[in-house]
Formats: structure tokens, C-alpha cells, sequence
């Protein structure tokens, strides 16, 4: 771990490392590769903003590997309470162009519910996308429970609250380019 950074303090263990993380997006975007080889293009569709670290990193990958890739951009907000997410779905940024006919692949940051994915591709579908595929980079032990087809999944993490690489809590440790778990001590900071 990085030493001499402000935030190695409040980080108590690290999940994955940056190590870890750029051989699994090299592994995932060979993977989406082959199987979008005869695409024409692809539509990466980032939710912000927890997937832009994720987003940046795998259309890079991609690019050596896959067809032409295009990005889009949405961000949604969950009406649930606190931090758990009812699948009540607001749409604070849409998508700025007309997706019909294109393969989309949603960049997703993390799922635990998978409530907030399971809306997303429905709105997606409907939106005539010829195929929608979900990338994330991590999973939690609930999102297994739920319906959702996450075809490319980056790491099966346990069920705790994690920070780091686009991943916030109260908007801070988005750019902490690893994934670790906080110290008890800086939540009861507030
Ligand atoms: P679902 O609908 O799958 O929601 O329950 C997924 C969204 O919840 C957020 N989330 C987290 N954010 N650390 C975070 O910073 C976490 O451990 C975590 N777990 C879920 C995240 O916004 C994700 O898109
Ligand atoms: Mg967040």
C-alpha cells in the first residue's frame, strides 16, 4: 500500500490492490473483445460516478483488444433510504444520443442489490439496444440472489462497505486507486 498518502491512514485493509485491478480489467476487456469481435462498435454506458475510474481504465483495455468503442455517461439516483437502494429509479443524466440498434455494455462501479442495474438494463432495452451487457468490477454476496445477468463481473468482494477507485463514502476516496475497506474510527468521524 501507498505510504505517505493522507488517506492510508483511514484505510484498514485493502480488498484489491492496483495490481490486482489492472490485470483483471486487461483480462475482462480480452474477454468483452472476442466476444464483440464482429461488432461493428461497441456503447460503453458509465454510471457516474462511481464507474469513472473503471470506465477510463477498461475503454483503454478495450481498445487494444475490441472493436471501436464509443462512451455515454448516465447518472441515477435511488430513492431508497440511507444506503440501502429500493430499485426506484431517478434519472439525473441521460444519455445524450440515440442507442437504438447498438451493442451497450453498462460499466458499473459495483453491484450489491443489483436493483439499480436490473432498472437500468430494462430502461436500456427499451431504449431498442440491439444487445445490453453489464461489466462491473465488483460483487457483492447479495447481488448472487437477485435476477440481474451480470455477464463480466471483475471480483466476488464480502459484504462490507468498501472506498476507493471511483468508489466514494460522503464523496471522498474516489481517487484512492485501490478498493479497501474504511476504519471503524472515520464513519464515527461523520
Ligand atoms: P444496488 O442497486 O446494486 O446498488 O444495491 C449499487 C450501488 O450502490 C452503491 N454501493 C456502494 N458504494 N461502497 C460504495 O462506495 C460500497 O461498498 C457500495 N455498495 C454499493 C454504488 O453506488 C453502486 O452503484
Ligand atoms: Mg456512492
Amino acid at each position: 500500500m501507498a505510504e505517505g498518502n493522507w488517506h492510508a491512514a483511514d484505510i484498514d485493509r485493502v480488498i484489491v490492490s492496483e495490481d490486482q485491478i489492472r490485470e483483471k480489467i486487461d483480462e475482462l476487456a480480452k474477454q468483452v473483445g472476442t466476444d464483440y469481435g464482429t461488432a461493428e462498435s461497441v456503447l460503453l454506458v458509465g454510471v457516474l460516478k462511481g464507474a469513472v475510474m473503471f470506465m477510463a481504465d477498461f475503454a483503454r483495455a478495450l481498445g487494444r483488444y475490441g472493436p471501436p468503442v464509443e462512451m455515454e455517461f448516465m447518472a441515477v439516483s435511488s430513492y431508497g433510504q440511507g444506503t440501502t437502494s429500493s430499485g426506484v429509479v431517478r434519472i439525473l443524466k441521460d444519455l445524450d444520443s440515440d442507442i437504438a440498434g447498438r451493442h451497450v455494455i453498462v460499466v458499473e462501479d459495483i453491484v450489491d442489490s443489483g436493483l439499480t442495474l436490473s432498472w437500468l438494463m430494462k430502461y436500456l432495452q427499451s431504449r431498442r439496444a440491439a444487445s445490453v451487457e453489464v461489466v462491473a468490477l465488483l460483487r457483492k454476496p447479495d447481488a448472487v440472489k437477485v435476477n440481474v445477468p451480470v455477464k463480466y463481473v471483475g471480483f466476488d468482494i464480502p459484504n462490507e462497505f468498501v472506498v476507493g477507485y471511483g468508489l466514494d463514502y460522503s464523496e471522498r476516496y474516489r481517487e484512492v486507486p485501490y478498493v479497501g475497506v474504511l476504519r471503524k474510527g472515520v464513519y464515527a468521524q461523520g
